[in-house]
């Protein structure tokens, strides 16, 4: 086939594609009612493909004050955050560094990486001059799923998001980093709660936002996490003052779905084979690999301009999300954005088709991935008010809904397919710094539920 013609084979092509892709509306309700299953054997104590993990906290009240630290691991960067809480609802963020994880520091030993922590730590205290003879609250976002066994415990249940470091799963992360502290002489930091980057997202939006009852990550990874009343959480063996609590739901990790051939071997190159399924097929770290995948069929088939050179992404990971969001930007009509990208990668003299079914690709895994995480959201929305009478808020945080071009409206499209009119009910608003402020606010209440 010849580099610069699209035949009726590339156009089948993509109709297959499409469809192959496609969630019905008739597929999406089923999978609320999948996902409404598995959070009742969670909150229930039996295994289930959705965890949904007791938090130790609920809503905060806005009383919240004094200085903290935050430290944010999970994504890309690790994060060191100073914030202050005024006690009348507002959470300002004095000071705050970035560092940046190397393979080594999260794919060597677990002391390696909580060393890595610790060393950034310190070079934080010193950068910003903090008071060595005061002790700093700590509130330590930690976004994997763990099994919480207190405000302040928790075993990691197992890694994702490439993290391999060894030694860590089963164990208690709080004592692995306190270990690493005193290995560095730090001796004036107390972890006074481990969060989950969802929980801090949700307590931080409702700090402003007092209908936010949902808290959602669509970044590298995906989760959510929401208010339940206690008297649901049946699993629940100890004592508690309060009435409802945040479950963690760790719906990455949700199953019940019509996986593609594309999905089932980009699963068997991850380091956590059959695990996170759902979070492989919704979120940042995995959509350009999926749309690699489909190129590389594509040019085993011999289909289109992808037959020619697919050397720049012959690697597992090379093709990135960004570059998705770049592709379906382009609404020109040339499409000449989407030439300027394909030169940068040795692709010349592409015609307009060829550049509209690379187009197309993006689009139709995009647009699975957003249907899937609007629909897990309408799960958790149905879960709590199945009548949609009340008006709920979804905080989101994460550069896939912050920055994937018409992502957040082929949420809302979908959401108004399962809700009709009552669509009106519901809001997904960007909720930023849940991993800085939201764990400051986290940590000054177990800090003042210790004192009491
Ligand atoms: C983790 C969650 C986390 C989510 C978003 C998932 O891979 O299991 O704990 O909340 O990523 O960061």
């Amino acid at each position: 086939m010849s580099y610069n013609t699209v035949d009726i084979a590339d156009t089948a092509f993509i109709n297959y594609l499409t469809k192959l892709f496609n969630l019905s509306i008739g597929d999406l309700r089923c999978m609320v009612k999948e996902i409404h299953s598995e959070m009742q054997k969670g909150l229930s104590g039996y295994s289930s493909s959705i965890k949904m993990i007791p938090s130790f906290v609920g809503l905060p009240d806005g009383s919240e004050e004094g200085s903290f630290l935050a430290l944010d691991l999970g994504g890309t960067n690790f994060r060191v955050v100073e914030v202050v809480l005024d006690g009348k609802g507002k959470a300002s963020t004095e000071a705050s560094s970035k560092y940046t994880l190397k393979k080594k520091d999260i794919q060597g030993t677990g002391a390696q990486l909580f060393d890595f922590i610790a060393e950034c730590i310190k070079e934080f205290i010193n950068e910003y001059s903090l008071d060595l003879h005061k002790t700093y609250e700590l509130g330590f976002t930690f976004s994997f799923p763990v099994e919480q066994t207190n405000v302040a415990a928790g075993a990691l249940i197992s890694w994702c998001k490439g993290f391999t470091s060894t030694g860590v799963e089963g164990e208690d992360v709080v004592v692995l980093l306190n270990e690493a502290l005193k290995r560095k002489d730090i001796n004036n930091v107390k972890v006074a709660a481990l969060v989950n980057d969802t929980v801090g997202t949700l307590v931080a939006k409702n700090y402003s936002v007092s209908d936010c009852d949902i808290g959602v990550i669509l970044g590298t990874g995906t989760n959510a996490c929401y208010c339940e009343k206690m008297l649901n959480i049946t699993k629940w063996r100890g004592i508690s003052h309060r009435d409802s609590m945040i479950i963690n739901m760790e719906w990455g990790i949700f199953d019940k779905l019509p996986f593609t051939y594309y999905d089932r071997t980009l699963d068997k190159q991850t380091e956590n084979v059959q695990d996170h399924l759902m979070e492989k097929m919704v979120s940042g770290m995995y959509l350009g690999e999926l749309t690699r995948l489909v190129l590389k069929d594509m040019a085993n088939r011999e289909i289109c301009f992808f037959d020619r050179d697919l050397s720049h992404f012959t690697r597992n990971g090379s093709f990135k999300t960004e570059y998705m969001s770049r592709i379906v930007e382009d609404e020109s009509d040339t499409l000449s954005d989407i030439e300027e990208f394909m030169k940068e990668f040795g692709f010349i003299s592409i015609n307009l088709e060829s550049k509209q079914i690379l187009k197309d690709i993006c689009s139709i895994i995009a647009k699975r991935s957003a249907r899937i995480s609007s629909t897990a959201i309408a799960a958790v929305i149905l879960w709590k008010d199945p009548e949609l009478k009340e008006t709920h808020t979804v905080g989101i945080d994460g550069s896939l809904f912050e920055k994937f071009p018409g992502y957040c409206d082929m949420m809302y499209s979908t959401l108004k397919e399962h809700f009709g009119s009552k669509i009106k009910n519901v809001k997904l608003e960007t909720a930023k710094d849940g991993s800085g402020k939201g764990a400051a606010i986290i940590a000054a209440i177990a800090a003042k539920s210790e004192q009491e």
